[in-house]
């Protein structure tokens, strides 16, 4: 399916149906884009679980979700800090007794620009670990309870994967040596990505059901950018955010909430804005540097990734 597919002003929320009966998970839904999504799909009919690290956050968040939509919303909480292992595999045995069916599973949270070098509970780099291992680990884990739905997997990704140093860093993921808040995220974006078009090839091999989709919600007013962040990177972005450039946290939702709900989506495909820069614009299918199909490097990051998280694929 082409970007034309939904004409001149791109995909929209008016496109999605009646969702009673649906079930999302949800990561990073306290605020952001991960926000504006549950309030979509939420006001669609659709089940939301939250898989957020700050139950305060995210009964705040629900308040607000009843308050504008109604009280009578399908919506729960699973705690999951995704800067560990640990925490990552509490809530996937949580999610595999409680929840029964999963339609979407979309890996929206993330960290990014941390100024400063830090390192997860299990000794990663914060942005590889948290926007890459932890999600390889969650799939795995949740991969079979999803085939049995017949659902899909989405990743949020984000332009950002085209920067830094446009490969994997193989020979020193962690940044041990020269560190940098920018080429440390994009690391973790182009992880993610090359991770889920392998995913994609592997599923496709085995015969599996699961569709996967990558996508990246554009430039989006949003808290991405935390104080942690060095501080010309919060004074650009905050020039930024103020100006047309930067769309609101709503629309940065719309790529990941049509990966979720759409039908006969291309898979092998990224999906986002596709005005200027990508940044903004009717969305549809954008254009993708063709390193994030390297399957030789998938190949070795799969390898790696098995053994840095413990965890082993049957396909
Ligand atoms: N905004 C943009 O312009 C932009 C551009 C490109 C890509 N993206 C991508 O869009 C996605 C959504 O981000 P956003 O812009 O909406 O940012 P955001 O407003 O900062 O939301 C990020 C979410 O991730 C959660 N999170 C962070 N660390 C976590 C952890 N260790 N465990 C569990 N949850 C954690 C945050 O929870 P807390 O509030 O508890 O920290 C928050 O809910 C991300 O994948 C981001 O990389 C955004």
């Amino acid at each position: 399916m082409s970007t034309q597919y939904f004409g001149k002003n791109g995909w929209t929320p008016e496109r999605i149906k009646n969702l009673h009966g649906k079930t999302y998970l949800i990561t990073g839904t306290n605020t952001g884009a991960g926000f504006e999504a549950a309030r979509m799909l939420l006001s669609k009919g659709a089940e939301v679980v939250m898989l957020n690290r700050s139950e305060e956050k995210t009964l705040k968040a629900i308040d607000s979700l009843k308050e504008s939509i109604g009280s009578h919303i399908k919506v729960s909480f699973i705690k999951l800090d995704l800067s560990s292992l640990s925490s990552v595999r509490r809530a996937a045995e949580e999610v595999i007794h409680k929840i029964p069916h999963i339609d979407a599973l979309i890996c929206n949270a993330a960290v990014a620009q941390i100024a400063t070098r830090t390192l997860t509970a299990d000794g990663f780099e914060m942005q590889l670990g948290v926007n890459y291992y932890a999600y390889f680990l969650l799939t795995q884990l949740l991969f079979d309870k999803i085939e049995q739905s017949k659902g899909r997997i989405v990743y949020v990704s984000s332009e950002g994967y085209k920067m830094g140093l446009k490969r994997i860093k193989f020979e020193d993921m962690n940044f041990n040596e020269g560190y940098a808040p920018n080429t440390a995220y994009a690391q973790s974006k182009l992880a993610l990505m090359v991770f889920a078009y392998e995913l994609q090839r592997r599923i496709k091999k085995a015969q599996k059901q699961v569709k996967v989709y990558v996508c990246h919600p554009g430039a989006a007013k949003t808290s991405l950018i935390r104080p942690n962040a060095p501080w010309l990177t919060r004074a650009t972005w905050w020039i930024l955010a103020h100006s047309p450039l930067v769309q609101s946290a709503e629309k940065g939702a719309y790529p990941e909430v049509m990966c979720a709900t759409e039908e006969n989506l291309k898979q092998e495909a990224f999906y986002g804005p596709t005005g200027f820069m990508q940044w903004s614009g009717p969305v549809g299918e954008c254009k993708v540097e063709p390193f994030v199909f390297d399957e030789t490097a998938a190949a070795k990051l799969w390898a790696i990734s098995e053994e840095a998280t413990h965890c082993k694929w049957t396909f």
